[in-house]
């Protein structure tokens, strides 16, 4: 541990906010790199002759500030690790940042199973750091999860991930093209889960640097009308799941209709578009006849 003094940093704060940088990141720059979250924060406002205990001494951390300052590089690449739902999630620049938005995809996706239904197989199409399939087998104890990615690099992280937040639970890696290495659970899924890439290519050129620079091409980028990866995802999906199984697709703020027609071609019904917390139709559901 690094000690500092409570006024030193409390006047690097000041100096940020004069700066009108970002205080946002800074926050959580400090939380992920230093160890000092909000909640110290405040305490340590109260004691304000108290001591910082930082995990990293103070000038290697200015200098990751002016890392992320001077190249936009995220704080969550900086520090190689993001929170999403209560779990802290290993990263690197080999899978997205998972988002905040995309939190809402385990709700849906637990809602719409019967809770009396134990014997669920479900696939998460993408996992990209393994967020969602964890966070579906820790929550749904006795759910088994098959996770799949085109990456290696993505499916060693969401393994390592796996392993340190909920190692019990019943989740298997398989690396290729999204429902491909499943070919052993053709006709046994109940709910798949994707949150594929889905960004047009005229989106995708404005994109900025924090995220063109940095995150993965391949985890965004849907080609030119941003539907190539959701059309295959769909196509393939009477192979894969039970009668009666669940698809839920995220998507860009303009796709759902096309996607709820897509799905209703390939033999959905029960289609719905869900909003998410910012009142955009990102989450398209349909169940297979
Ligand atoms: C938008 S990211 C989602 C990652 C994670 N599920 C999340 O929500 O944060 C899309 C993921 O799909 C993966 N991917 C791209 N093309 C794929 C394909 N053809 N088959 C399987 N996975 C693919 C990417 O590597 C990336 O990890």
């Amino acid at each position: 541990m690094f000690e500092i003094s409570t006024k030193d940093l409390f006047l690097w704060i000041k100096d940020i906010k004069n700066k009108k940088q970002d205080i946002d990141n800074f926050y959580l720059l400090l939380d992920l790199i230093g160890g000092i979250s909000k909640s110290d924060l405040f305490l340590l406002r109260i004691n304000s002759n108290e001591k910082v205990c930082l995990k990293i001494d103070f000038h290697s951390l200015k200098k990751k500030w002016i890392e992320h300052n001077q190249h936009s590089k995220p704080i969550q690449y900086i520090s190689k690790s993001s929170y999403w739902r209560n779990f802290k999630f290993e990263l690197t620049t080999d899978v997205l940042i998972p988002r905040v938005e995309t939190e809402q995809i385990v709700e849906i996706a637990t809602d719409i199973i019967d809770p009396e239904d134990k014997n669920i197989i479900f696939a998460d199409l993408g996992t990209g750091s393994g967020s969602i399939a964890i966070a579906l087998v820790s929550e749904n104890r006795s759910w088994k999860g098959l996770a799949t990615d085109i990456d290696t690099n993505a499916i060693d992280i969401a393994k390592k991930n796996h392993k340190k937040i909920s190692s019990g639970s019943k989740l298997n890696f398989y690396c290729g093209n999204w429902w491909e290495p499943l070919i052993h659970y053709a006709g046994m899924i109940n709910l798949a889960i994707s949150n594929p890439p889905y960004i047009p290519r005229e989106v995708y050129e404005k994109l900025p640097s924090s995220v063109m620079d940095f995150e993965p091409k391949k985890a965004l980028y849907g080609g030119e009308d941003g539907l190539y990866h959701i059309k295959q995802i769909i196509s393939d999906a009477p192979k894969f799941l039970v009668k009666g199984g669940w698809l839920i697709l995220e998507n860009h703020f303009d796709q759902s209709k096309k996607i709820q027609n897509l799905l209703q071609e390939n033999g959905f019904d029960s289609l719905k578009t869900i909003n998410d917390m910012f009142g955009i139709g990102r989450f398209t559901i349909g169940r297979y006849k």
